[in-house]
């Protein structure tokens, strides 16, 4: 019903955490993955048949050319861009008066610019093949209005509304563009910050109808449905995984 055999995706930040999970979840549906990380891209792709490791930051414009260009070259298709590298976990919470512009600059380039630019590189390729789907990973935060993470917070917001905008132009060309928020995961990037832990798990875990931690597993199921056949229809939406906290 929703096999991706055949398909070859790229998952942005899946070294580790929520995005690894997104990569094994779509490696079982059948698809060819492309690793493309910071850091840990080979190591992490070496764990998938004929999996590609890419070392790319996805702000650096040429790096992410190139993230496309060697996908095409080594797999000879791209049908699925799963835009999730962002910063989360290692940025301090603290009033907006106290964020340097600095790190609210590097914030929109990673989790939002890089959006821009991986779409702007993937875009001709699935174009080209006669479709495609892409999954960008925002987060709860927008729409509950979270506190004390200016920059985050508008990033993940502004990621919903770039999905809307771009879905509307490209559905002429049979590419499909949603997103998926989580709320608060225990993922690797979080578990490296037991300060962050302490602070958002237990209230986390209580503001929600089904009391229990988040973990990068509960993302999958979503993510591979949006980005196979059994979404064909679905395009320009926002699925909020985060055990009933808010409703969307
Ligand atoms: N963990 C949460 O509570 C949570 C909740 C909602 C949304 N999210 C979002 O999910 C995504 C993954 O979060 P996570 O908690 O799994 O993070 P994580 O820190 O565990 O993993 C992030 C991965 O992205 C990579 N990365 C970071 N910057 C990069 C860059 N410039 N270029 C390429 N790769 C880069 C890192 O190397 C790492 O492998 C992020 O977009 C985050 O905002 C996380």
């Amino acid at each position: 019903m929703n096999s991706l055999e055949g398909k070859v995706a790229i998952v942005t930040g899946a070294a580790q955490g929520i995005g690894k999970a997104l990569a094994d979840g779509l490696a079982a549906a059948g698809a060819r993955i492309v690793v493309a990380d910071l850091k840990g891209a080979e190591d992490a792709a070496a764990g998938y048949p004929d999996g590609v490791g890419l070392t790319v930051d996805v702000a650096d414009e040429g790096a992410v050319a190139g993230m496309v260009e060697a996908t095409v070259d080594r797999c000879g298709r791209l049908d699925v861009l799963v835009n999730n590298a962002g910063l989360y976990a290692s940025l301090a919470m603290r009033p907006f008066t106290e964020i340097p512009l600095e790190e609210w600059r590097r914030v929109m380039d990673v989790n939002v610019a890089s959006m821009f630019l991986t779409c702007r590189a993937a875009v001709p390729v699935m174009r080209e093949q006669g479709g495609g789907a892409i999954v960008n990973i925002s987060s709860g935060t927008p729409f509950r209005g979270v506190p004390f993470l200016l920059h985050y917070v508008t990033s993940k917001g502004a990621i919903v509304a770039f999905t809307r905008a771009l879905a509307k132009e490209l559905g002429k060309d049979d590419i499909r563009v949603n997103c998926v928020a989580p709320g608060f995961t225990m993922s690797d990037g979080v578990r490296e910050h037991p300060e962050v832990i302490e602070k958002l798990r237990d209230v986390s875990v209580a503001a929600r109808t089904i009391q229990r931690d988040q973990v990068p597993e509960d993302v999958v199921g979503a993510v591979v449905y949006l980005a196979g056949p059994a979404a064909a229809f679905v395009t320009g939406q926002t699925i909020v995984i985060d055990g009933g906290q808010y409703f969307h």
